[in-house]
């Protein structure tokens, strides 16, 4: 018969190519895709679109759930709307990226993109790869696999200062770590591994190398190893 759906769990701090690796895996592999971090960039642009106080979270709160946001999951073709209009290019604005951290550490946001997550992973037919910050440890606790990447500060700077095509690697060194803890450190669901995930270091592979070393993790859970 056919095989069960399989669902996929990658987490990781930014520039450790969980992106180019979780798209590239789920193609290969005819699963659905989901970036999770483009969810809460595309709520964060509607907070700034609608003048919304960032640094006040009540006011973020209480507008959580007024933005639309929907989701394309063909990995080849990832696409995000926000009441309609197509926000893939405004929400890796550089503004955005600065806000989404505050935005994304409000428990009623959280709530509220969890639920659009966990209800496009149990609708994917065959299956799906999910890529954020808290997957394997809040949003889908059962997934199939957990993958959890690290690379070192300095490769992930200078991955999204090639990404960027900036030479500025120590402000994006910078900006990226500040990131990072505020997202570790936040209360409700932080970046976090959980207990049962893999760890792959992609300090020293190619996105290549860490595209086949997931497949072949996935492809081993499928044959029940
Ligand atoms: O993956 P990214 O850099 O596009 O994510 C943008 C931000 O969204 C990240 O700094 C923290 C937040 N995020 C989160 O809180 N939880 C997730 N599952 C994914 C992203």
């Amino acid at each position: 018969g056919a095989a069960q759906p399989v669902i996929v769990a990658i987490d990781g701090p930014s520039g450790t190519g969980k992106s180019s690796t979780s798209k590239a895996v789920a193609a290969q592999l005819g699963l659905s895709y989901l970036d999770t971090g483009a969810q809460y960039r595309a709520i964060t642009w509607w907070m700034v679109t609608n003048g919304i106080d960032i640094d006040d979270p009540t006011a973020i709160a209480a507008v959580a759930g007024k933005a639309e946001i929907v989701s394309g999951t063909d990995p080849e073709n990832p696409t995000i709307t926000v009441d309609g209009t197509d926000v893939a290019g405004p929400i890796r604005s550089q503004e955005v990226t600065s806000k989404v951290s505050a935005v994304s550490a409000v428990p009623e946001v959280r709530a509220r993109i969890t639920e659009l997550q966990r209800s496009l992973a149990t609708s994917a037919e065959k299956g799906i790869v999910v890529e954020g910050r808290d997957i394997g440890t809040t949003v889908l606790p059962d997934a199939d696999l957990k993958v959890f990447l690290t690379a070192s500060p300095e490769a992930r700077a200078a991955r999204r200062s090639g990404e960027l095509k900036s030479t500025d690697i120590q402000a994006t060194r910078e900006a990226l770590i500040k990131r990072d803890a505020a997202d570790s450190s936040r209360k409700t669901s932080p970046l976090a591994k959980a207990d049962d995930a893999v760890e792959v270091d992609t300090t020293e592979l190619t996105l290549a190398q860490v595209i086949e070393c997931v497949v072949t993790l996935v492809e081993e859970k499928r044959a029940g190893k």
